[in-house]
């Protein structure tokens, strides 16, 4: 039978990748000029970290009242970076660049899921940012005070983040893709005052109304003084509910605000954001950074790791504002460094699934940052998507959130990239503000599936369990020491602070949470978390979180929630769950239950399996054994249980999951 083009080409690209799944390493590509500059970075860094940190700081940033101190370790681990120096964030992304004659640069472009466009200058974010701050302040909201935000991919989303910086409010971004009920838990341990959202979202066609939702869910909150309803994109065909006195438009704010609002300059270690992240118990980490140090590690990863040359490139960071990547990469690294970027407020498979690729033609994109998660849905999707489409303009390419796997790199660098773009596969947390380990474009020789090296003034190792420092084979990956951008405590929980990243081996070591394998090049290649964090298509989830939200449903007694390994999304959530009253589950339960998963936590947090169990597994002393459940779930032949208080609890869940199958 002849094969059809398309099939050939399928099958000759399946060859093409299982022929270079036997190279191991690729070299930087010609062509690259940072490469001296930043071997001089490093060798500095190498011979006087500090010192290399205060010339960036110094290079990258426009000050107000220059510094004079640079790192403070007078109190491990509370790090201070620049403490007497002065700045104002929003003037290092807006004012300077407008000052400098860039005021008609665009800053977004901004694509809107019907295809709409708007583009939008660092005139005119610097002119709705002033107008927002003066809004904001009527309020009431003064420097220190939390103001959330919960938005979607719009360019307000900006302006909001970017107002708050003026007049040195705290911000407080929750995912848009979180439940309302996450965002009321989030703005009541935060105690904001003000909330910035939307009056309705639009996915895939659909559109959710979204302040109504969230008035449905926050109860009473004595600290929320106001919220602020951006008009979205699109129709608004649903009535929104505005409490007198409360609630305000945003564009009537902004019409009303007089039009400047002098920056305030700030101390170097004025908090700028928390960013709620998982850890190991239920209750949301408030991750807190502070303003210079922060900027600067966004400054330089951005234009270091990703060559960006500001008056060529176009830029786009598929990530959510939401999450750090989007902070880092959407806001504030790029708008530091004056770039131009692409910022898409939809789906990428509709109205069709080449529509990211559709979006690189389109603007003619250079660089390209997105998750070794959707790398594989496209994967699945097939290269005839973005074959459809020129992508030539593309000359760097980015990934983060996840180990990559050889063959998705090598898919990405291929298909996407046509073979001739370096790959950045960029390792770091919410909590390390800014890339720690990863190749540099056009510098690092790469190897599909390592985040390679440390840059320039970061010192990552990697420890047996007994603290040793290894130098080579797999351990538990430490930063030794401090760095700008790193997390300056929890929201209002110095305690938990230091127990979580500070204990197991003293103040000076951060633990990061995630395993590594360290090979005789000394690259690091990330393994996962070692925690209680599950990592589902590179959003974080902690166990715990997931287990209390199920358990909050009124029919269970129990859960205890694993991850198993999932092609698409590097890990999904199993979870095990007793009834009340001897019950056994059955699919209208088991609907209910994701169902109500979603609706506490979010969609992605819905366990891909439930297994229903008569019993967990539990020591003598009650500890249910995670480790029994995660072989169970995987198949795989069940270690010892005779630690376990009734043996026989395990055969009926083994019994249970191969009824599932
Ligand atoms: C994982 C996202 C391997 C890791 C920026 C880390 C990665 C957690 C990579 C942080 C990568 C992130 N290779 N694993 N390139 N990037 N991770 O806080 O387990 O949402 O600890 O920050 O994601 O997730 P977070």
């Amino acid at each position: 039978m002849e094969a059809t083009p398309e099939a050939r080409t399928e099958v000759s690209l399946e060859r093409t990748l299982e022929e270079l799944l036997a190279v191991e390493r690729f070299e930087p590509p010609a062509g690259f000029t940072r490469r001296r500059h930043i071997e001089a970075d490093q060798a500095a860094a190498d011979a006087d970290p500090e010192g290399f940190w205060a010339d960036a700081a110094r290079d990258l940033l426009t000050w107000e009242t220059p510094f004079t101190q640079v790192l403070d370790d007078s109190n491990p681990p509370f790090y201070t970076w620049f403490a007497d120096g002065t700045l104002n964030l929003s003037v290092n992304c807006l004012d300077r660049h407008v000052a400098a004659g860039r005021g008609e640069r665009v800053a977004f472009h901004w694509r809107g899921e019907e295809g709409e466009r708007r583009d939008v200058t660092y005139a005119r974010l610097l002119a709705d940012t002033q107008a927002f701050a003066n809004g904001l302040r009527q309020l009431g909201v003064q420097a220190g005070d939390v103001v959330g935000i919960f938005l979607p991919m719009i360019p307000e989303v900006a302006v909001a983040m970017l107002a708050c910086a003026r007049i040195g409010a705290v911000h407080n971004v929750v995912f848009g893709g979180f439940a309302p009920s996450a965002v009321a838990e989030r703005m009541a341990v935060s105690e904001a005052k003000v909330l910035v959202t939307v009056d309705g979202a639009r996915r895939k066609g659909k559109r959710a109304e979204v302040k109504a939702a969230v008035d449905a869910e926050l109860g009473e909150l004595p600290a929320l003084a106001h919220i602020v309803v951006v008009r979205g994109p699109g129709e608004h065909p649903g009535v929104v509910p505005m409490t007198a006195g409360r609630d305000v438009w945003y564009d009537e704010l902004l019409a009303a605000a007089e039009p400047d609002c002098p920056a305030v300059a700030l101390p170097a270690e004025h908090p700028l954001f928390i960013l709620y992240s998982s850890g190991s118990t239920a209750k949301p980490k408030g991750i807190l950074h502070t303003t210079a140090g922060y900027l600067l590690g966004a400054t330089y990863t951005h234009r270091m790791v990703f060559d960006i040359d500001a008056d060529t490139d176009v830029y786009w960071c598929s990530a959510d504002v939401g999450w750090i990547t989007g902070h880092s990469y959407i806001v504030y690294g790029p708008l530091s460094n004056g770039a131009t970027s692409v910022m898409y407020e939809g789906a990428p498979d509709y109205p069709d699934r080449d529509i990211w690729w559709r979006i690189i033609e389109e603007y003619r994109v250079t660089v390209f940052y997105t998750a070794p998660t959707a790398i594989r849905t496209c994967i699945k999707w097939g290269p005839e998507f973005p074959g459809r489409h020129d992508l030539s303009s593309l000359r760097v390419l980015g990934t983060v959130g996840e180990p990559i796997n050889p063959k998705a790199w090598l898919w990405y660098h291929l298909v996407i990239g046509g073979g001739r773009c370096p790959i950045v596969d960029t390792w770091w947390q919410t909590e390390t503000g800014s890339v720690l380990i990863s190749p540099l474009a056009g510098v690092t020789a790469t190897k599909p599936g390592s985040a390679t090296r440390p840059l320039p003034g970061i010192s990552p190792a990697l420890f047996a369990e007994d603290g040793k420092p290894l130098t080579e084979g797999t351990g538990i990956l430490v930063i030794t020491r401090p760095w700008p951008s790193m997390l300056r405590t929890l929201y209002k929980d110095d305690e938990r602070f230091v127990e979580t990243y500070f204990s197991r081996f003293g103040p000076s070591t951060y633990v990061v949470g995630d395993a590594a394998r360290l090979d005789a090049d000394g690259y690091f290649w990330i393994i996962g978390r070692i925690d209680d964090v599950i990592n589902v298509s590179g959003h974080r989830l902690s166990t715990a979180e997931v287990e209390s939200a199920i358990v909050a449903h009124e029919a269970v007694a129990e859960a205890a929630v694993v991850a198993e390994p999932d092609e698409q999304t590097g890990q999904a959530i199993v979870a095990f769950v007793t009834l009340a009253g001897e019950r056994i589950g059955d699919a209208e339960v088991e609907a209910q239950l994701r169902d109500h998963v979603a609706r506490r936590i979010g969609k992605l947090a819905r366990p891909r399996r439930i297994i229903w169990a008569d019993d967990l597994p539990k020591t003598r002393s009650g500890k249910i054994m995670r480790r029994l459940l995660r072989d169970v779930a995987a198949g795989r032949e069940l270690g010892d249980v005779t630690t376990l208080r009734d043996p026989a609890v395990m055969a009926v869940i083994a019994d249970r999951v191969r009824g599932a199958r």
